[in-house]
């Protein structure tokens, strides 16, 4: 079974979410030594927006398409042939200004595509996407320098980064979801140590569980 571990960290050193990730990882391979890991680093290397030329090649049809626009389409259809692939997708991601970082948003603008990852059918009704994709487990792993962003916190309205990952999510083929975080992080105090002990050590547990109850 295959692994899709996504980084979105603009921070290479010091990155807690890279250091949550990497430990997922790290856990997944010490109980399933075989698996395949798939490394997609948009921190790193951050996906190309969406453009004019990009929607108009995703709208024609696949056997109409020019050379160029199978060329605009190549890294979308790399990006989507990785979701495919994966039976869990890992993704560390920071908060920035109250959401996600541009670079993951760029990703998921490459990832969710009409005909690839969704249909759209007006004999729905008023909800006429839905996704291809199906099966997928996604754990989501971030950090946050402030606090209270949790249901009931004094930022729960703030929080626009991980109702936006679950409403995405959905178009993935998504349909077991995870998330641990850690909060704080710009107060340097015992909250922060408290806060980024407890996702170290419930990221370790929720790793082994998932890899202990994998069928595949
Ligand atoms: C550009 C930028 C924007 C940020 N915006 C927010 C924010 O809106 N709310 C918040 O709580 N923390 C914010 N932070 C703090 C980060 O979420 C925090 O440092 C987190 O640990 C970053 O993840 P990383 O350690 O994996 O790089 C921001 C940090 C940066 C660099």
């Amino acid at each position: 079974m295959m692994l899709l571990h996504i980084d979105a960290s603009a921070r290479v050193e010091r990155s807690i979410t890279r250091a949550l990730s990497g430990s997922f990882v790290k856990t997944w391979l010490a109980e399933r030594p075989s698996d395949a890991i798939v490394r997609r680093d948009v921190g790193l290397h951050p996906p190309t927006f969406v453009s004019q030329e990009w929607i108009a090649a995703c709208f024609a049809a696949e056997n109409e398409r020019t050379a160029e626009q199978h060329a605009i389409l190549a890294l979308s259809d790399e990006l989507i042939a990785e979701v495919e692939s994966a039976e869990v997708i890992v993704l560390g991601t920071p908060m920035y200004n109250y959401g996600m970082p541009a670079s993951l948003k760029a990703w998921f603008d490459q990832v969710v595509r009409i005909g690839k990852t969704f249909s759209f059918d007006l004999d729905r009704g008023d909800f006429p996407l839905e996704p291809i994709l199906d099966g997928k487990t996604l754990v989501t792993l971030t950090s946050k320098g402030e606090f209270g962003f949790q249901p009931g916190g004094v930022r729960e309205h703030m929080n626009h980064l991980d109702g936006h990952i679950k409403s995405i999510a959905h178009y993935l083929g998504v349909t077991e979801s995870h998330s641990i975080h850690v909060e704080y992080q710009e107060f340097r105090d015992d909250r922060h140590r408290m806060s980024r002990e407890k996702a170290e050590s419930d990221t370790v547990d929720l790793a082994k569980r998932l890899a202990a109850n994998c069928k595949q």
